[in-house]
């Protein structure tokens, strides 16, 4: 079992991480809630494998459960699925006393984060992340959202779990093209601050390879990700930095209409085309793209894509909500395991 304290005065909380842990979710949830009730949301995909282990072991230490399962997907992220949601805290009776628990991937993390952020001007909240993208990335650090029709995570707030919960064990069910969109943010992690992290990454060629080694790869991209939210919470600069790839990678998502390309494929490619656009404007004193190219193909993420309509793209980059300014900071990995945020313009790109 392995631990990690994220840091930030009153709003600071464990992460644990331990394969089988979700058969002790009660007691785990206990240690941090003495409350009544808990609701739990979660999606068919996942309520499938774990949603009755889940309640279960929450009904056996006491608490009164209720579970939402939601359809699966990104469209499940919009804000039109937030009254649903309300009305069903509303009918559970849930107080700011009680508990809500997010028992799935990056959309359920995000869309339930924000019902407890927003539902009676907050109620506490626990994230038990169950794709890998969400244990190593999106349920750590209290970014919560939803979607507009105009765009991804255009709502949304900083609001800290209690805890983070994670059973590297249910990674077993996840498909192996959503392993795969994890890696890509597992690999990030190595490009943004670790070089030890990108060559072990690279010993552990298989999902088999990297499975045995797992609960300490979630371990070392969650304490990456906690050192940095603790320097920066709220977004305003290192926390930048861990959007490497990411620019482009939401365009390219966007553009394909979010149903060619997974989210951790597009930061594959967004990782490696930033690096030959770094490159090509002599922004680096090494070249890494060759190196981001071996380590992608050999997780099975593509890196490359042919654009045709290149200005599309651009103009994808350019409604981004985080580049709404004159100014678009895209993120460059100057050295191996050390990116830094670049202010720059839209011109960039072309
Ligand atoms: N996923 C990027 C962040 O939490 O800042």
């Amino acid at each position: 079992m392995r631990t990690l304290k994220v840091n930030l005065k009153e709003n600071s909380y464990d992460i644990k991480i331990e394969k089988g842990i979700l058969k002790s979710l009660g007691k785990e949830v206990k240690e941090v809630f003495n409350g009544e009730k808990i609701f739990i949301i979660t999606d068919e995909n996942v309520d499938k494998y774990y949603g009755t282990l889940a309640k279960n072991s929450l009904e056996e230490e006491g608490f009164k459960v209720e579970k939402l399962v939601l359809k699966p997907g990104e469209e499940t992220k919009s804000f039109e699925t937030m009254p649903k949601i309300y009305d069903r805290l509303l009918d559970f009776k849930l107080t700011r006393k009680d508990l809500i628990i997010t028992l799935g991937g990056g959309v359920i993390g995000d869309i339930g984060g924000f019902s407890a952020a927003s539902f009676l001007r907050s109620v506490p909240f626990i994230q038990v992340p169950t794709s890998l993208l969400a244990q190593v990335d999106s349920s750590v650090g209290g970014k919560v959202g939803v979607d507009l029709p105009r765009g991804k995570n255009l709502v949304g707030a900083f609001y800290q779990p209690k805890k983070v919960i994670i059973d590297p064990l249910v990674l077993e069910t996840l498909e192996d093209r959503f392993f795969r969109d994890g890696m890509a943010e597992v690999i990030k992690y190595g490009f943004i601050r670790s070089k030890d992290l990108y060559l072990k990454l690279l010993k552990l060629d298989s999902k088999e390879k990297l499975m045995e080694n797992i609960e300490d790869i979630i371990y070392e991209c969650c304490d990456i990700k906690r050192t940095i939210v603790e320097r920066d919470e709220k977004d305003l600069g290192e926390r930048m930095v861990l959007n490497f790839g990411h620019t482009l990678g939401h365009a390219i998502e966007k553009y394909y209409g979010f149903n060619k390309y997974t989210h951790g494929e597009g930061v594959a490619i967004g990782m490696y085309n930033i690096a030959k656009l770094s490159e090509e404007k002599g922004l680096v004193s090494e070249n890494y793209k060759d190196l981001i190219k071996e380590i992608l193909i050999q997780n099975g993420l593509p890196f490359n894509v042919s654009i045709d309509e290149k200005e599309e793209i651009i103009e994808a980059i350019s409604l981004d909500k985080k580049n709404m300014g004159s100014t678009l900071k895209v993120i460059i990995m100057k050295s191996l395991g050390n990116a830094e945020v670049y202010d720059t313009t839209i011109d960039f790109f072309r």
